[in-house]
């Protein structure tokens, strides 16, 4: 049988002895390199593995997609992992046809988690053991295959009561291997009701209480580090102002889990968030408040740079303003978080797939297709494609931790403003609703054939949420679509959903008559430098299975909201009519 094997410690070494001496056909072994501050007393799985011929592995994140692929190419029929220290992702585990099985040094349910010999000690157990059990993307959680247990005495230490537990995991797994190999290994469930999580020890968990007796001593900071875990995490949002910034703003201070800090040129759409106590917000422009970014990048968590130009007419008015600020500015901010290790979230886009021929565009294998240099259209696209390209470079050569996500057409309340609309530079549902506010003819490029998926703001914000929170790290180094393919329009058929929904709204008799059609060629409404698709509609494959999310607002409810905040929120409106 061949085995993938994840280990670290003297249970990752018996683990591999024992594997060895049942015959198993060790492919790789991915383990981790000895941390300078940790006194490492124990034996070394790399030398074992190298002592054996077996290649041996230590990525810095074996959930990176490359390592995926690189495990896949492997055809491993089973994967084991005895002490390795980082959480192993879905891709991986879904890998090998009999599965992923890890050793858990306590009895499981009880003493998940880190340190499990030190948390038994400290709690005065009379007796722990060694578990094995199947792996999920939650620690120490799936299915029991067998435990071993062992007698804590009063003299043990961690030290003895460890190898103890060294022993007693070799002698399950000599017990087990064969009955894994014939596929005649057991699974029972884990009793979810009696589980306890402890996490990772600190020097200062060692503090000694002079004023209590020897047995009531708990080396225990559990209280600080329950703390630790509900602090709020810090965000800083670049541009938060804007259609997406002041959406995910007002979610992340819902959850309560989050601070948010913001920079934008203005605040209109963020009033509402104003008095929030999590909620700081500094007016400003990114290419000019230089220092206070770089400040806020090391002070935060996470950090997502959302200033962007993101309208179609301007990639053709001001090529080079797009390429100075949506790539140029942006790339500074990268550098800052590469530098501090901080955690960035970018926002890629759908246009990068461009004019891509497949009928949906899928983040690994889709080709991004751009017209000549002339269709200065492209240079967003580019612009996005390169950061892109450079994120992920900083993700594998310098570790930069990542997600990119990228939204299709998102649609909702505060999407541009209809004074943008004026000046022909928003998206084009905001830009039907101006003309159907106006009065003026709806302009249908091209015959209005193009189709788009529309995907509400609401919908798409759940989705960059759970990316936010990156559950076991299930998001880093990778890019998610964001869109509902299911939300297929042609502009036409906007177009005409829009002009019944305003002609049957309460305040359709405050604004002139409708304005009908006007049909006209993408040159003469954007310029010679414009190209555009036929379709763009996105594979959610990725954000269904890594993040269970899946869209749910009907196309006609986003109409509904859109059209009405807008209506509702025209300057001066509730005076004149209300
Ligand atoms: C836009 C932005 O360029 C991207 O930043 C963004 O990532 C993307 O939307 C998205 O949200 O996925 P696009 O869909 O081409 O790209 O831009 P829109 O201005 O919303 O135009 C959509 C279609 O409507 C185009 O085919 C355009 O020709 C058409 N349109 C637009 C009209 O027929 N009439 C109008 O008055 C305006």
């Amino acid at each position: 049988m061949k085995a993938v094997v994840l280990a670290y410690h003297n249970i990752g070494c018996a683990g591999i002895k024992a594997l060895l001496t049942r015959g198993f056909d060790i492919l790789a072994v991915f383990t981790h390199e000895d941390g300078p501050n940790e006194n490492t007393w124990f034996e070394s799985v790399a030398e074992l593995a190298a002592a054996n011929d077996i290649p041996v592995y230590n990525p810095a994140d074996i959930n990176h997609p490359l390592w995926v692929e690189r495990i896949r190419k492997m055809e491993p029929d089973i994967i084991f992992s005895f002490y390795y220290r980082n959480m192993v992702g879905k891709e991986i585990l879904d890998l090998p046809p009999a599965g992923c099985l890890n050793l858990h040094g306590s009895l499981l349910p009880r003493y998940r988690g880190r340190c499990p010999v030190n948390w038994v000690l400290i709690h005065g157990e009379k007796e722990t053991g060694v578990t094995l059990h199947y792996m999920t993307p939650r620690p120490d959680d799936g299915d029991i295959v067998e435990q071993k247990r062992v007698t804590i005495d009063d003299n043990d230490t961690a030290l003895s009561l460890h190898k103890k537990l060294t022993t007693a995991a070799g002698d399950l797994l000599d017990d087990l291997l064969p009955k894994i190999r014939e596929n005649r290994a057991q699974r029972i469930p884990q009793e979810q009701s009696s589980a306890s999580y402890f996490g990772g020890r600190r020097s200062d968990d060692g503090e000694i209480d002079w004023r209590q007796d020897a047995a009531g001593v708990r080396f225990n900071s559990q209280t600080e580090m329950m703390m630790e875990q509900q602090r709020k995490k810090h965000v800083l949002i670049l541009g938060v102002n804007g259609f997406i910034g002041n959406h995910l703003s007002e979610r992340l201070l819902e959850s309560g889990r989050y601070e948010v800090h913001g920079m934008d040129l203005c605040s209109n759409t963020i009033e509402r968030l104003m008095g929030h106590p999590d909620f700081h917000f500094k007016e400003g422009d990114i290419s000019i408040m230089r220092e206070w970014i770089e400040y806020h990048v090391r002070k935060c968590d996470i950090i997502l740079p959302l200033v962007a130009i993101a309208t179609p007419i301007e990639y053709v008015r001001n090529p080079l303003r797009v390429f100075e600020l949506d790539f140029e500015e942006n790339l500074r901010i990268v550098r800052y978080c590469a530098k501090y290790g901080k955690r960035l979230i970018f926002p890629s886009t759908s246009e990068v797939y461009g004019m891509c021929h497949d009928p949906e565009f899928d983040e690994q294998h889709s080709n991004f297709v751009l017209g000549p240099i002339h269709k200065q259209r492209w240079i967003y696209s580019c612009s996005k494609q390169m950061l892109d390209r450079v994120i992920w470079a900083y993700g594998t050569d310098r570790g930069l931790r990542f997600s990119l996500f990228r939204p299709f057409n998102w649609v909702g309340p505060r999407l541009d403003s209809l004074e943008s609309a004026r000046i022909g530079s928003s998206r084009v549902i905001t830009q039907f609703i101006l003309n159907l506010v106006e009065g003026s003819p709806i302009r249908l490029v091209d015959g209005g054939r193009q189709k788009r998926c529309f995907t509400d703001v609401k919908d798409g914000i759940d989705c960059l949420f759970e990316i936010i929170e990156n559950k076991n790290g299930c998001c880093n180094g990778r890019i998610f679509n964001i869109g509902n393919p299911d939300n297929e329009y042609s502009m036409q058929a906007l177009a005409d959903i829009l002009r019944q929904k305003f002609a049957a709204h309460s305040f359709r008799s405050h604004f002139p008559p409708d304005g009908g059609f006007q049909y006209i060629e993408a040159r003469a409404f954007y310029g010679s430098g414009y190209q555009d698709v036929q379709h763009r509609r996105p594979s959610i494959r990725q954000a269904r299975r890594i993040l269970g999310w899946e869209p749910k607002v009907p196309f006609e409810q986003s109409v509904d909201e859109t059209l009405d905040y807008f209506l509702k929120d025209l300057p001066g409106w509730q005076e004149q009519n209300l």
